[in-house]
């Protein structure tokens, strides 16, 4: 078992290699040097919202100019330039009609096969003005929810665009769900279509995706659903039930390539995403248009330093807020070129995303710490796809999302990925905040190898105990964001109350932002470091998975499962790995039978949720450690599944024995 993600927080403690923004990266930074970001800093503090007033006047083109920032008065449901009207798809793509970038390429898109094809803003526009046109046609109106399972394709960007450009509110599924998972949210969602393809290729597979798509509508309850747009994207057939599923080229047949923006409020759902919590079922999201679409913009302004001959490449897929943010909204609201990849990055082989980089000229390269982890496994055991084979000579900066970057990774990145001149911008946020929150800026923050280092302009960031008391540099606690700030979460979709009691605690005060993560900040420079979710959600390779998910979907399996409980353990890629513990209603299996039964398991979570939620490991247990109340220890779970010995107090543990034969049981 690996032990290497607690000794890589063993090394951030005692880290001390700072590495200086170069010359280089100064050079014409949209902010350059720490004085710079300094003074925005204190723009925001003098003035909190004429700074976001200033900001969203200048990124943003506004049908309806804002005379209110914010209104605080419903806090924690924060407003943001409520009285301004204007339209998201406009702001991606007719606002550069007109200006040099019209006939720029806006996508460089590179098939699982390695066609590549390019469209520039222009093609773009015309794209999803049609692609709106046949959504209108469809009944699709402002307002409506649209479901989008979608491959990582052109068209998956252009039907979020189309959604948007009608007012339609988008709420894209990753495509590696499951029907089950598809299900629950087209109901949460109340969609009145889903857009899908027939299929989706990855890694040199072709994988179905309209077939889930049935099977989610035949779980039933879809009750909503008018109409399922299906993108012919491979040539194999699949059912097509008349009345309610449509080919995209017969939607967009006739359809013309003008389609006048729908104008609508600031605050207008422009997409809904679920995420995983600690309890019950996936939370619905819900983002604005005008806050959002300022913070993608301001972002890859600040953060990605974005200038106007980048090539910008995020390897994230549509399905999660990385790829809203950083794909779908904020290349093109900033007017950039950018590189959308369908494929995985070990087919043909794991030297993919470097030869990529140097096919396409790449200049900005933000991808996950699990994919660098995997690669540099690959790298060490076969030279041949070791980034030093490809010219990544382009590059000028590299990114990291959605986890902890120990500093080993962090250091080949560096040195192997970015040749010791990129600096790397740790960037902390998620799905809740829209975009980046703390995060070094490329031409002005020293770096600090496993610390995201500081927040944003304007981004009150702290760390607080329970009570909301700021803790001390070098003493861990609770991170918070004090105060609101444009792109923030504005609801959980359907649910005000659960939105008020995950994010907004009353001990705090309720107006509070809880990120729901621990952070420590370091003595001498101050600067964050992210030490993981304090709540039961687990960061799976990236991918974020509430416990009780996995849990309840494990004991759905009435016929075998009586009890589980699932907790995460340091896995030296993915990052964290998941343990299932599971009591059946049979007698303790032994060896081979107990071997057959565990992949069961897995693969019936795989069936309920997805792949992403496979337990890695399933131990059998004739209990679990509980409490006299009835209460499931989850922090003895924790180390018997890092193998640890138990060294807490178990003397109110209910049946101790229980844990030499979970320990004992795999
Ligand atoms: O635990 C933090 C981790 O990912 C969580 C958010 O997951 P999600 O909403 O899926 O968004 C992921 C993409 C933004 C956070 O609560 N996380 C994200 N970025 C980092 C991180 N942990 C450490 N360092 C990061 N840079």
């Amino acid at each position: 078992m690996s032990n290497t993600p607690s000794s890589a927080i063993e090394s951030v403690l005692v880290e001390n290699r700072v590495f200086e923004p170069s010359a280089r990266a100064q050079q014409g930074a949209r902010v350059a040097g720490m004085a710079a970001y300094q003074a925005l800093c204190q723009e925001a503090q003098a003035d909190y919202e004429g700074f976001w007033a200033r900001l969203a006047r200048e990124a943003l083109v506004w049908d309806k100019p804002f005379t209110q920032t914010l209104n605080a008065t419903q806090a924690p449901f924060y407003r943001w330039f409520e009285d301004g009207q204007l339209n998201a798809s406009a702001n991606c793509l007719d606002r550069h009609m007109g200006t040099e970038v019209e006939t720029k390429t806006a996508i460089i898109f590179e098939s699982d096969d390695g066609q590549v094809t390019r469209v520039t803003y222009r093609e773009l526009l015309e794209r999803v003005a049609q692609f709106a046109n046949a959504l209108k046609a469809m009944g699709v109106q402002k307002g409506d929810r649209v479901v989008v399972y979608m491959p990582m394709t052109i068209e998956g960007v252009v039907a979020m665009q189309a959604c948007a450009r009608i007012g339609a509110t988008h709420s894209v599924v990753f495509g590696g769900f499951s029907a089950k998972a598809l299900q629950e949210r087209i109901i949460d969602a109340g969609a009145v279509a889903v857009i899908t393809a027939n299929y989706q290729m990855r890694g040199g597979k072709e994988l179905p995706l309209k077939g889930i798509v049935d099977d989610a509508i035949a779980l039933g309850g879809c009750d909503t659903l008018r109409q399922v747009l299906v993108f012919q994207r491979t040539a194999t057939p699949v059912n097509m039930q008349a009345g309610r599923d449509v080919w995209l080229h017969d939607a967009l047949q006739g359809q013309s390539t003008q389609c006048p923006a729908e104008v609508v409020d600031a605050e207008h759902p422009l997409f809904i995403l679920y995420t995983s919590g600690s309890t019950g079922k996936p939370k619905g999201v819900q983002h604005s248009t005008a806050g959002y679409l300022l913070w993608t913009k301001l972002t890859m302004q600040w953060t990605f330093d974005i200038r106007a001959d980048d090539i910008f490449w995020c390897t994230a897929d549509i399905g999660w807020i990385t790829g809203h943010s950083y794909v779908a909204y904020g290349p093109l609201a900033a007017g950039a070129t950018q590189i959308i990849f369908e494929g995985v990055p070990t087919y043909p082989d794991a030297s993919r995303f470097w030869q990529m980089i140097e096919r396409h000229g790449c200049t900005v390269f933000y991808t996950a710490p699990t994919a660098i982890r995997s690669l540099i496994k690959m790298a060490e055991t076969n030279d041949a796809v070791h980034p030093k084979h490809s010219n990544l000579s382009t590059l000028r900066i590299l990114g990291s999302v959605g986890e902890p970057i120990n500093p080993e990774a962090w250091m080949w990145y560096h040195e192997h990925v970015g040749g010791q001149r990129c600096p790397i911008v740790d960037t902390f946020w998620q799905t809740e905040t829209g975009g980046h929150m703390i995060t070094p800026l490329p031409g002005a923050t020293p770096l600090v190898p496993g610390s995201c280092t500081l927040p944003l302009p304007g981004i009150a960031a702290a760390i607080v105990d329970e009570t909301g008391n700021d803790m001390p540099n070098g003493a861990g606690g609770m991170l918070v964001i004090k105060k609101p700030w444009p792109s923030m979460i504005r609801n959980i979709w359907g649910d005000p109350e659960r939105f008020k009691k995950s994010y907004f605690p009353a001990e705090m005060g309720g107006t509070i932002y809880l990120a729901g993560d621990g952070a420590v900040r370091s003595a001498d420079r101050g600067y964050f470091r992210i030490t993981g979710r304090i709540d039961d959600v687990l960061n799976v390779s990236g991918h974020r998975l509430g416990t009780m998910e996995i849990e309840s979907a494990l004991v759905a399996k009435t016929d075998l499962v009586a009890e589980a409980a699932v907790v995460g353990r340091p896995d030296d890629t993915t990052g964290e790995a998941i343990v299932a513990f599971v009591v059946l209603k049979r007698a303790l299996p032994s060896g081979q039978e107990g071997k057959q039964l565990a992949t069961e398991l897995r693969n019936w979570v795989a069936k309920e949720i997805g792949p992403i939620a496979k337990p890695k490991e399933i131990r059998f247990g004739e209990n679990l450690p509980k409490t006299r109340s009835g209460k499931i220890m989850r922090r003895l779970l924790r180390a018997i599944a890092k193998g640890e010995a138990i060294t807490q107090d178990v003397s109110t543990l209910e049946n101790p024995a229980i844990l030499e034969q979970l320990a004992n049981t795999h």
